[in-house]
């Protein structure tokens, strides 16, 4: 049985180990325990979450922190020391003006939030860099997750400049870049084949057998979820201390857009911003939309399916926080939609020919969405929107390539040029 698994284990934490987090707590009944190993509630199995007694913050201090992830460190489960420990510092992306694609769009007011720029181009390095405090802190041993890509790669690269070893699975299909991405930082890539819910479930089992594993999203989850948060708290940050009316993120197993709705609420708590309505919209690829069904549906229940898309990050069939996800979309009055491989496709050329921004597929679904949701009259076009690009573009350069080319192959010649047309 792992030590990281079974919650009778006492293990010694230093003083301060999680920073101002008081206890995890269950998000069905509220039941609280003691910070450590555990993620799910022993009176009713729900999943836990980190619940915090925060400490006065304000807007200074955080301002003049690193500009990264831990600038926002005395609101996440992490010691005040956290500086020291090696980690990739991911955060403090840009949040970019799009004029160009709100006006393609019909949008009034329109800003990415580009995350592609992270250590390893992807939003994962913050919920990683928050998961590798609690396995150093809890002790553990070897560092691991099972992934759709873009967490191995996070993972691989933060556990190899922290110096602890890492085993990170994937399943065998996934996209070429990605596999490289995860197999230059650690010599322990696994490629499972099956889709990701099979690799989690392995995942799951091994972490129930081995000794001393910190599996990221599994046994470490509600620290992990934690870092999601940061890409909250700096939206509100760099729009000067204000929420967006609208925001556009991608789901896969939806922990990203239950934790950026966390942080809002959590900044409007706080007096760090003014309170005031914001609406939440899930985005998901047709070929893995359990989520969409059921909003579509109007219902809870949530159907696992067997994904068949070329979003391939985002295709998790049984997602642990869609019902999360459903209750935040309702509750803030966004919606959750669904775009076709070709929509995602064309969002991702839009995107870039629009506003220099290479997205994967992940971004192209979320733009694909936010072009959706604009037709049907879901989003307002009046409101200031944010979306959110998680990935970069270059890991998943498959799916557009046979869309973009040179436009001719001619002869060094001016005439040659001249004759291909392109002009
Ligand atoms: C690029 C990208 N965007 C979005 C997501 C969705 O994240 P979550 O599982 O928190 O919903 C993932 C998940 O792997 C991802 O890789
Ligand atoms: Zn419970």
């Amino acid at each position: 049985m792992s030590t990281l698994l079974d919650e009778n284990t006492t293990h010694t934490l230093r003083a301060g180990a999680f920073g101002h987090a008081r206890s995890l707590a269950c998000r069905e009944c509220g039941h609280e325990v003691a910070l450590g190993p555990s993620y799910a509630c022993p009176e009713c199995f729900g999943p836990l979450e980190v619940a915090y007694d925060f400490p006065a913050v304000t807007r200074e201090q955080i301002a003049a922190g690193p500009r990264n992830i831990w600038r926002y460190k005395a609101l996440l489960p992490v010691p005040d020391d956290i500086e020291q420990s090696p980690n990739t510092e991911p955060g403090f992306t840009r949040l970019l003006r799009a004029d160009n694609l709100a006006r393609e769009l019909g949008l009034e007011k329109l800003w990415v939030k580009d995350d592609s720029t992270n250590p390893t181009n992807s939003f994962k390095d913050r919920v990683v860099a928050c998961a590798l405090s609690a396995a150093r802190e809890l002790d553990a041993k070897v560092f691991a997750c099972p992934s759709t890509g873009n967490l191995a790669n996070a993972v691989a690269a933060a556990g190899a400049r922290a110096g602890i070893p890492t085993v990170v699975f994937i399943p065998s299909n996934l996209e070429t870049p990605k596999k490289v991405n995860s197999a230059v930082f650690t010599e322990k890539l696994v490629a499972v084949e099956g889709n990701y819910d099979d690799v989690n479930k392995l995942a799951s089992e091994i972490a129930g057998e081995e000794e001393g594993w910190a599996f990221v999203n599994v046994n470490v989850r509600p620290f992990y979820a934690e870092g999601s948060k940061t890409l909250g708290y700096e939206i509100a940050e760099q729009l000067g201390w204000r929420l967006p009316d609208q925001i556009v993120i991608p789901v896969a197993s939806g922990s990203q857009l239950t934790k950026v709705d966390k942080a809002f609420r959590e900044l409007i708590a706080l007096g760090l911003v003014e309170d005031k309505p914001y609406k939440v919209f899930g985005a998901q690829a047709t070929g893995c939309s359990p989520v969409s069904v059921a909003y579509k549906a109007e219902t809870d229940a949530i159907r696992p399916v067997k994904p068949d898309t070329i979003a391939k990050s985002l295709a998790i069939g049984n997602p642990a926080d869609g019902i999360y996800v459903l209750d935040v979309c309702r509750r803030t009055g966004g919606a959750v939609e669904d775009v076709s491989d070709d929509e995602v496709r064309d969002a991702i050329v839009l995107l870039a020919r629009t506003e220099g921004i290479f997205t994967e597929t992940a971004g192209g679904t979320t733009v694909g969405v936010l072009r959706k949701l604009v037709e049907t009259g879901q989003l307002d076009a009046s409101l200031e929107t944010v979306v959110i690009n998680t990935g970069h573009g270059l890991k998943t350069l498959d799916s557009v390539s046979d869309r973009v080319g040179p436009a001719a192959t001619i002869a060094p010649s001016y005439d040659a040029f001249v004759a291909s047309g392109v002009l």
